[in-house]
């Protein structure tokens, strides 16, 4: 028996970057989190009768809100519900679900890289066939239909028993409880190396995988440390909890400090790797040495052919605006296509559908290949530890060798967060309102080439996205990218993206944030910051 119930529109339940993202307390109110759900259903009506994916990053809130889920999906005629046990399915293991049993869609509950527990974020997202995040045709559909609601549909059953594997049944709907790790495990055994990285280990290399209590944890162990043959206490922080143990699971130098110590002292393991809420994003560190997301795909691209999975070459490479031009330069000298895509997941969806990108990347820390639809953690750092096994050589060798071929290009991002919106939007106006006449002006010595507001146009479907970030291209190949956060709760955040080419080895040695220097000067002048925001500095510097 199901249930309709009364409800009325709450403002805005527009998803953002990546899917509806709220503070938990948000998701708590009465019907909020039904009417999103209820939305999915009503525009996606392929899922009445089909397969539908559920499962989240074991966040607080997670369990509750599977519960509703299940419930409003036989409600609505869900054939079928695979979920993962106890509710987990990091966000690449849903994708790779989504794929494998043929699912018209998923439902994925994470809020990613943001806190969690009663007073953190919590979030959902709707993912397509294809195992990526729904592009924005459906997402916007999601939202306008949040907006006219009036009723949804719950099945007045018992909650469901999400500890034990195997099929059930809930109100006329089939259920059934998938271990959350074992069809991730066999995807990645069938790209990687498994042989030359067990063989890596048992010669006594080591790695440090810090899973920041979130849910990369039970995944990084199996894998890590069960099949490959680690010695325990290699993941560490690899229970996930519903706070995150208090951790901000993040991975960048900035919030993984504890591994950045660990990586910085004089017993460093030989490669040291973090991964978020989610387990979609991965941070690689060597001794002394933390890889830029930039320069990870840049490397990841020229070395591609040394793992199995990707030894017959790259399809092409995409990047998104903000991420550095580093794997451009190796898809030249590789003779493949570079894709430049707007920041979020979603957009390389059609690129690698269409077999025109094999490996995406973002200067977010996410980096992915064809396998499924999401970036994944777990599979870049298993990629780092195949090319490892492969070559011999040490993290810092493999980056050296890297920028002495190509050139490196120096990258960092200054974060200013919890502004005033209202101040933060003025700030992107008045840089709009400068586009016009940069071109040709010399700004602490180096001349501006083009300056704009990033518009894409989909090869493929031809679908155009607009505003997606201020640029201010140099002569020299210099750029500062300006865009304000779509993954916040609080406040704007402003994030100021720096990238300087140097090809000449001699220069390659110097500190980051002093190549950069003249850069952030213009980036700080040009958008007004302190006038405009307060800040004198940002709040974060990756
Ligand atoms: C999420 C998306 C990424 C995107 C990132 C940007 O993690 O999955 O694809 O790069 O958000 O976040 P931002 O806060 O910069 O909008
Ligand atoms: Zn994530």
């Amino acid at each position: 028996m199901s249930k309709t119930i009364a409800t009325t529109a709450f403002a805005g339940q527009r998803p953002g970057t990546s899917g509806l993202r709220k503070k938990v307390t948000v998701f708590q109110q009465p019907h909020y989190l039904e009417n999103f759900v209820q939305a999915i259903f009503d525009s996606v009506p392929e899922l009445n009768g089909g397969v539908l994916v559920v499962g989240g990053d074991g966040r607080y809130y997670n369990r509750t809100a599977i519960q509703t889920i299940l419930k409003m999906a036989a409600a609505n005629g869900v054939a079928k519900v695979l979920v993962g046990k106890g509710g987990i399915l990091s966000t690449p293991a849903a994708s790779c679900v989504i794929r494998k049993y043929g699912a018209v869609g998923g439902i994925v509950l994470s809020a990613s890289h943001n806190p969690g527990g009663p007073d953190g974020d919590f979030g959902i997202k709707y993912n397509i066939s294809n195992g990526g995040p729904a592009p924005e045709a459906v997402t916007e559909a999601i939202y306008a239909r949040t907006q006219t609601i009036t009723e949804y549909q719950l099945a007045d059953a018992a909650d469901y028993n999400l500890d034990t594997l195997g099929e059930g049944e809930l109100a006329g709907m089939q259920v059934v409880v998938l271990d959350s790790v074992l069809d991730y495990s066999e995807l990645m055994a069938s790209l990687f190396d498994f042989a030359a990285i067990r063989a890596w280990f048992a010669a006594g290399h080591t790695m440090r995988f810090d899973s920041l209590s979130a849910v990369s944890g039970p995944y990084a162990k199996h894998i890590i440390e069960g099949v490959l043959g680690a010695p325990a206490g290699t993941v560490v922080n690899g229970e996930p909890l519903e706070d995150f143990g208090g951790h901000h699971p993040d991975p960048n130098p900035a919030h993984a400090h504890e591994l950045m110590e660990a990586m910085f002292a004089a017993d460093a393991p030989d490669l040291g790797a973090a991964s978020d809420g989610d387990a979609d994003r991965n941070m690689i560190v060597g001794k002394k040495l933390a890889v830029t997301p930039s320069d990870s795909l840049a490397i990841m691209a020229a070395n591609a052919t040394l793992i199995p999975g990707y030894k017959d070459g790259l399809a092409g490479v995409a990047r998104s605006m903000p991420t550095s031009q580093a794997v451009d330069v190796v898809a030249k000298a590789l003779g493949i296509e570079s894709f430049e895509t707007p920041t979020g997941w979603k957009f390389f969806g059609n690129l690698l559908d269409a077999n025109r990108a094999t490996l995406c990347g973002e200067e977010s820390y996410g980096t992915s290949s064809n396998h499924v639809r999401e970036k994944d953690g777990v599979w870049a750092v298993l990629f780092w530890l195949n090319l490892l096994a492969a070559t011999g050589k040490s993290v810092t060798e493999l980056v050296s060798a890297h920028w002495a071929r190509f050139g490196r290009h120096f990258y960092s991002r200054h974060d200013f967060e919890g502004l005033d919106t209202d101040a933060a939007n003025g700030l992107m106006e008045h840089l709009r309102g400068l586009l016009g006449g940069l071109a040709g002006q010399k700004l602490h010595g180096l001349t501006v080439k083009l300056a704009d507001d990033f518009a894409y146009t989909d090869p493929i479907d031809g679908s155009v996205s607009e505003k997606q970030g201020i640029r201010v291209l140099f002569e020299d190949g210099s750029r500062v990218v300006y865009r304000l956060s779509g993954t916040g709760t609080e406040g704007a955040t402003l994030r100021v993206y720096l990238e300087r080419y140097v090809a000449d080895t001699a220069g390659h040695g110097e500190d980051t944030q002093s190549a950069l220097a003249a850069l952030i000067t213009i980036s700080r002048e040009l958008a007004q910051i302190a006038e405009r925001t307060g800040r004198l500095q940002p709040t974060v510097v990756t």
